[in-house]
């Protein structure tokens, strides 16, 4: 079995606006085929509003969904009570899934993907490059400060009618993260 890692993926505004609370606001149909890439054969440790702007478990893929309800249950979710049980859960859904990846992937939102960074080695960042509003409920993505992460452009697309300009970003810690 390969070295286990946790990874980010995330799209955000120039602002750090991930989505308003309920959702995401904007819909660029290359970064959720990105996303699906990205993915594909790993577990995504999510928190329940995450799940829930879903609302249903990604084919392909584990949703672990976290939730302070115990009573919390959702068809195709995996629901555990904080961090640590989430990536208990991540690491043997790849032991006893045939062709899984060895990555965990933090799947947002706002409030998981603060806790969980200080875990991820990378961060697969698609940036929106305009500053958004997401209203009073807004999530963000945490800053990644220029000490600690090496951050390379992997390309920049053009704003059309549809779809503002946007650019993917693959960002490496500096030194080894908090280890699980
Ligand atoms: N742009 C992107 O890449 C992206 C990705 C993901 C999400 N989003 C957006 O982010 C927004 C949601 O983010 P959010 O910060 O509001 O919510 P969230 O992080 O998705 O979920 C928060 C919930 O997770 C549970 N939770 C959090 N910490 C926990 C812990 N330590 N132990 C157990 N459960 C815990 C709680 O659920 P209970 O209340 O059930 O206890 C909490 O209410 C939406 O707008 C969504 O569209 C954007």
């Amino acid at each position: 079995m390969a070295m286990m890692s946790m990874i980010a993926v995330v799209a955000m505004a120039e602002n750090r606006v991930i989505g308003d609370g309920r959702g995401l606001i904007w819909h660029i149909p290359n970064d959720l085929k990105r996303v699906k890439m990205l993915t594909m054969s790993c577990p995504l440790i999510m928190g329940r509003k995450t799940w829930a702007s879903i609302g249903r478990p990604l084919p392909g893929r584990a949703s672990i969904v976290m939730t302070r309800n115990k009573l919390w249950i959702a068809d195709g979710a995996i629901a555990v009570p904080n961090l640590e049980a989430a990536i208990e859960a991540a690491q043997s859904w790849i032991e006893n899934t045939a062709g899984s990846r060895p990555d965990i992937i933090l799947f947002g939102g706002g409030e998981i993907y603060s806790q969980g960074l200080e875990y991820c080695h990378r961060v697969e960042r698609t940036v929106i490059a305009k500053k958004l509003d997401g209203g009073a409920d807004a999530a963000y993505f945490p800053e990644l400060p220029q000490a600690d992460w090496d951050i390379e452009i992997e390309a920049e697309v053009e704003a059309t009618n549809d779809v503002p300009a946007y650019r993917y970003e693959s960002a490496v810690r500096r030194e080894p993260p908090r280890q699980f």
